[in-house]
């Protein structure tokens, strides 16, 4: 297994996105280190002409949503998210996953750069569930997991799977969700990037995990809502295990 060339370059679109914020007359948040990594372009150049609105969105509903759900934070498919150097988490661990490429080069970029608080990196393909879980058994007590830009990137099977994976007592799961529709206008500016998006909640709900929270993301092209209250609209949320 290994996590494929166009979804690791998906962490330098991000880094794009919020590196092109900071330009802006009132940005609506700060990432002094994304422009760091992006030497090499931003990964997917057509995607960067669709605009960040999401991406930019993303990050700071989930640093907002950090302040509300104490505990150590596991970013699951971290990429080149800088939150331990830009944010004051109190001390709190942060433990970022991601594939082996994506993680040396974000240690080779910010090797010169001191985190505000205890860092530590595993390199690992989020769909190797065993080498998943002897990461999760190296945390204490109950996670703050974050899946930020990376649900996209894996089937709904693929999603039911972590998410038995991901779920332990006491834990929280917050994460960016993206409807099939919302899927493919991404899918149509990056070529070569395979992504998917959800129909239903079904599989968190499955695995036990309850919506304790949704904040809605602004959605890419016209908005067509669904028939039923409980269809998937892009958002972030908040879940709690069983
Ligand atoms: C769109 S980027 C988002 C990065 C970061 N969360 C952010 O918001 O800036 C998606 C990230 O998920 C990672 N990713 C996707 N599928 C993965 C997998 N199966 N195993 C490990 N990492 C994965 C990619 O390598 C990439 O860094």
């Amino acid at each position: 297994m290994g996590v494929e060339r166009a979804v690791r370059d998906t962490a330098l679109l991000a880094a794009a996105f919020r590196a092109a914020e900071a330009r802006r007359p009132r940005p609506r948040l700060t990432d002094p280190y994304a422009r760091l990594f992006l030497a090499d372009g931003p990964g997917h150049p057509g995607a960067l002409r669709a605009g960040g609105e999401q991406v930019v969105e993303r990050t700071r509903i989930v640093d907002g949503l950090l302040d509300a759900h104490p505990g150590t934070i596991v970013n699951l498919g971290a990429g080149y998210c800088a939150r331990p150097y830009r944010l004051d988490l109190a001390g709190r661990p942060v433990v970022e996953l991601d594939s082996a490429q994506v993680i040396a080069t974000k240690e080779r970029v910010l090797a010169g750069h001191t985190p505000r608080g205890p860092v530590r990196r595993i390199g690992l393909d989020l769909r190797d569930h065993d080498a998943l879980a002897r990461a999760l058994a190296t945390v204490d007590g109950a996670p703050v997991l974050v899946t930020e830009g990376v649900l996209p990137y894996l089937p709904a099977d693929g999603i039911a799977a972590l998410a038995r994976v991901l779920a332990r007592p006491g834990a929280v799961w917050l994460t960016d969700v993206v409807t099939v529709t919302s899927a493919r206008a991404m899918a149509a500016v990056a070529p070569g990037l395979t992504v998917y998006g959800l129909d239903s909640l079904t599989p968190f709900e499955d695995a036990g995990w309850t919506v304790t929270d949704y904040r809605p993301l602004p959605v890419p092209g016209p908005f067509r809502p669904g028939a039923g209250s409980r269809d998937v609209v892009d958002g972030v949320l908040a879940l709690r295990a069983p």
